[in-house]
């Protein structure tokens, strides 16, 4: 069995070593992959497009290509691997603008009655001026960006004038390029953000187990936003009651829509919930899973994960079993990041680490790990509890070291 997985952060590692310790005998391929996924398999290293990736799974033998870094959802690659008769997980690229367009995704939830926070669409920069001026009131706001603008077109803002200033930056300046053609205004709801991540097979949704996601660079959820800092499994903000809530205003709307717009495909559905007033609301779809949402989330499935997508390639009825523990995985950084960051630093401790971790930005270069981008591993500890998965976890933390490391210190507090 020949596995591709495309991406190269440390979700791509966590998902190929959960694919290596349920098979021994699996062969992995990475494009880009980092350092850590060129010790578990191979990766492409050339600058591919996706036509020489099509070229490289039909030259290999590809059994199955897994995506999963949006990037590639958006360029198309699911439809152009079927076209070539390749089996790909993912969505095809209608189904992926429920993530890469937001209006798509805002007019789909409205059509199928999805429980999202209210929100008005401008594309003219003096009527989204005129609007706000009409609801001084309303004083929170988050702005997002039609195009996705790689993970920065959401701009939340507490009073007119940072609102007033994000709109020029994003519709006179373009500081997000075309992405920012069209804008949203959405109402800002103040509470627990929720991932709930599932893999849809065309005709059920199967949730994976609840997961909570630190964005924020620093404590407190302050500062910029990042790729992501840390995250817990279970999210302790999705107790039964609000379970119930998503499955009936959330994520069974979302399967009915999707079956009637025909936007059917084998691939992950992530929900990005927002917690407030007792109700969830769906914030966004992603159509891939969550990163580092994967990092805690693999080591807690107890199921045989390439069996599972099998299984939904052969149309099969899937069920997934989870460990019944608790995972916290803390995000170690370089210095600068999420802006301009440094690289090229010794991380020690790495060889005799205990599992689970995972590497997002380091490289082995003359034997030696070095940092190689602003996310560089992801420290994952495994509990009865959120605490004890989040003391073993820093413990972990404790034995690794770089120059300038950087980590949040209240992960799953
Ligand atoms: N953790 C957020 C994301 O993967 O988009």
């Amino acid at each position: 069995m020949k596995i591709l997985i495309l991406g190269g952060g440390g979700r791509e590692h966590a998902m190929g070593k959960k694919l290596l310790e349920d098979d021994h005998s699996i062969h992995l391929y990475f494009y880009p992959g980092n350092g850590g996924t060129s010790t578990i398999g191979k990766n492409i290293e050339n600058h591919y497009t996706v036509l020489d990736l099509v070229l490289f799974a039909k030259k290999n033998v590809i059994d199955i290509t897994i995506v999963g870094s949006e990037f590639f959802l958006l360029e198309g690659i699911v439809d152009i691997f079927q076209n070539f008769g390749l089996k790909i997980v993912g969505p095809h690229y209608l189904a992926a603008k429920l993530e890469g367009n937001r209006i798509f995704s805002k007019s789909f939830m409205k059509k199928y009655g999805i429980r999202t926070p209210k929100y008005h669409i401008f594309s003219c920069y003096e009527k989204a001026i005129n609007f706000l001026k009409k609801n001084e009131n309303s004083i929170s706001i988050a702005i997002k960006t039609n195009g996705i603008a790689a993970g920065k077109g959401v701009i939340l803002s507490h009073n007119q004038n940072d609102a007033i200033k994000a709109l020029k930056n994003i519709m006179i300046k373009k500081k997000f390029g075309k992405s920012g053609n069209q804008i949203i205004i959405e109402e800002f709801l103040q509470g627990k953000e929720s991932s709930i991540i599932s893999l849809f097979n065309g005709k059920d949704i199967i949730p994976f187990l609840s997961a909570k996601d630190y964005k924020k660079i620093g404590e407190n959820e302050t500062g910029l936003n990042t790729g992501g800092m840390g995250s817990i499994v279970p999210n302790p903000y999705m107790t039964n009651s609000i379970w119930i809530d998503f499955k009936k205003n959330i994520l069974e709307p979302t399967l009915e829509g999707l079956i009637m717009e025909k936007l059917t495909f084998f691939g992950f559905l992530y929900f990005g919930l927002m917690i407030a007033y007792n109700k969830v609301y769906l914030l966004e779809y992603n159509t891939r899973i969550g990163d580092p949402e994967a990092q805690t989330l693999f080591p807690l499935m107890k199921s045989n994960f390439l069996n599972i997508i099998q299984s939904s390639f052969q149309h099969k009825e899937i069920s997934i079993d989870w460990k019944k523990l608790c995972s916290c995985c803390v995000v170690l950084s370089s210095r600068g990041y999420p802006e301009k960051y440094e690289s090229g630093k010794i991380i020690e401790g790495l060889n005799s680490l205990k599992e689970p971790f995972y590497i997002a930005g380091a490289e082995i270069k003359q034997k030696k790990w070095m940092t190689s981008s602003g996310r560089v591993l992801n420290i994952v500890g495994i509990g009865n509890t959120i605490q004890e998965a989040r003391k073993k976890a820093y413990e972990k933390v404790q034995k690794v070291k770089f120059e300038n490391l950087y980590f949040r210190k209240d992960i799953g507090l």
